[in-house]
């Protein structure tokens, strides 16, 4: 891992953080509540469940876990300034609780939680493999993974589009409502560097998870992929392209 690229990434989000939310919706013209919705429904959250909302940010995630019925929703994230958002936002809701680290060491006993779920977080992980590693020692045999992340669009004349808009038009819009040209630089380069769906199913299985799917959003500007730590001795899992 290496720490400077870690403390870089912090500094984003810290800086961005007041105006997160109003620039995500914004930027992907109120889209992120729909994928987050499909999210939940990946999650199959059941009443009584524990989960866990690693890189929980602004905590939307963990309030719709709650609302689905979660029995407790622990937000674990490296930017108290984006939690500080989140804690604003959870304010009366039961059974959401904050825990600042990172998701490289996640500060959780293991098998504590039936559910993790990682919202536009995985891309961030400097060390992705170690942060897939921490998500499966976190979650309880049987347990699940929901990965939300962006990824690419699979028509190339949308993709064409899509990078003229994240190249040139991201960036200003990033400086002019939050403040802050970098962060939103960041998060273009970011997405092309990251794996595409079928290479993370990969991942995922070459770190242990078993039963590995994905489905594509919005013709692959993002995707869900979703995972389940075997209930007992390791299963070799078929993965299903959905
Ligand atoms: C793009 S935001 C996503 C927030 C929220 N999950 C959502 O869907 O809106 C990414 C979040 O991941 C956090 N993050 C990035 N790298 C992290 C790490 N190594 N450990 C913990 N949190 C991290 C950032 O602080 C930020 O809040």
């Amino acid at each position: 891992m290496k720490p400077g690229q870690s403390q870089t990434v912090r500094g984003y989000f810290g800086a961005i953080a007041g105006r997160y939310d109003l620039t995500n919706t914004l930027l992907s013209f109120g889209l992120h509540y729909l994928w987050k919705r499909r999210t939940i429904k990946a999650a199959g959250i059941a009443p009584g469940c524990r989960v866990l909302d690693l890189c929980g940010g602004t905590a939307d995630l963990a309030l719709a876990a709650a609302r689905a019925g979660a029995q407790s929703v622990t937000v674990c994230d490296f930017s108290p300034e984006m939690m500080a958002v989140g804690k604003k936002k959870a304010f009366g809701v039961d059974g959401i609780s904050f825990v600042c680290g990172d998701a490289q060491r996640i500060a959780c006993a293991g098998a504590s939680f039936d559910v993790v779920l990682i919202g536009f977080g995985l891309r961030n992980l400097t060390d992705r493999e170690q942060g897939l590693q921490e998500i499966l020692r976190v979650l309880k045999p049987g347990g699940r993974l929901v990965c939300l992340e962006f990824s690419t669009p699979v028509f190339p004349w949308f993709r064409r589009l899509y990078d003229f808009y994240s190249r040139y038009i991201i960036p200003t819009a990033g400086l002019l409502i939050a403040g802050s040209r970098e962060a939103y630089e960041y998060l273009p380069d970011s997405i092309k560097k990251f794996p595409l769906p079928e290479e993370l199913v990969l991942m995922m299985r070459a770190a242990g998870f078993s039963d590995v799917t994905y489905a594509r959003l919005t013709n692959g500007i993002a995707a869900i992929h979703t995972g389940r730590k075997a209930r007992q001795a390791q299963s070799t899992g078929a993965e299903t392209p959905a």
